[in-house]
């Protein structure tokens, strides 16, 4: 795909990990944060190279052509907020985030869950951006490098806008995967599955010891 100018929202693993790819494939990006100041964003920008930019979160708004949503779970709205509706407008938003909620004993929970789920909501809150659910089924290495996981096995797409899917599962190829692998769930509703495959996926975690793993489907016909 063409190179483009791609805005991510968060600092955190996954935004690092995901701006370090989309540099190697030859993108522009900028790592967003709440404070243009966040040490993180300064410092992947200085590491970077003149493709790399650190801001707030409406600074990267503005920039993205396509903006990608890894923020954490719980506070993606406000985060989204804080991007502004009026710079998402017409863009395609990637929701990589999980609305996890941490309890102090360890339980992990979602909120929203099962009747409706944060890409939903986001989509919702900003009806004029095109909210693509992806990749968040994943660890943040596996995301970017298919082949740490032998075999065959799937990601997702979930989102209403059909052009804005073609344009995230070209970005997906570009990362490596088949595109026989990349499976349209379809409507921004199967975010609510996809959520709420988490839980299971912090259990595989604490059962393999290790983020290296995917779902494989085997299907008949
Ligand atoms: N870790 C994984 O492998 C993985 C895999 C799949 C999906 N995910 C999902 O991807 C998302 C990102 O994960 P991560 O581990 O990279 O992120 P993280 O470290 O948990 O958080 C990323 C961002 O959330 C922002 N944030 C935190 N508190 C905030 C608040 N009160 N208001 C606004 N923004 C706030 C932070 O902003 P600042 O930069 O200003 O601190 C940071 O940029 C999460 O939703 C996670 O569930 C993670």
């Amino acid at each position: 795909m063409a190179a483009m100018r791609i805005g991510i929202l968060g600092s955190g693993s996954v935004g690092q990990t995901l701006a370090d790819k989309l540099l190697t494939l030859g993108h522009e990006v900028t790592l967003g944060s709440r404070s243009e100041a966040n040490p993180t964003g300064t410092a992947w920008a200085e590491a970077a190279g003149p493709h790399g930019h650190n801001g707030t979160f409406a600074d990267t708004a503005e920039f993205g052509e396509l903006v990608i949503n890894a923020t954490l779970g719980a506070v993606a709205l406000a985060a989204l907020e804080a991007a502004g509706a009026k710079a998402l407008a017409g863009k395609v938003l990637v929701d990589v985030c999980n609305p996890l909620v941490f309890a102090a004993d360890g339980t992990v929970t979602l909120d929203p869950v099962n009747d409706d789920s944060m890409g939903e909501r986001i989509q919702r809150a900003f009806p004029d951006t095109r909210v693509v659910k992806a990749l968040n089924t994943l660890s943040a290495p596996v995301m970017v490098d298919p082949t740490r996981v032998p075999g065959r096995h799937q990601l997702f797409v979930a989102g209403e806008d059909a052009g804005a899917k073609r344009e995230v599962t070209a970005l997906l190829e570009s990362f490596g995967w088949p595109a026989a692998d990349i499976v349209d769930l379809g409507g921004i509703q199967a975010a609510r599955g996809l959520e709420m495959l988490m839980p299971f996926w912090l259990s595989m975690m604490r059962h393999h010891g290790h983020t290296d793993f995917n779902y494989a489907f085997q299907v008949a016909g």
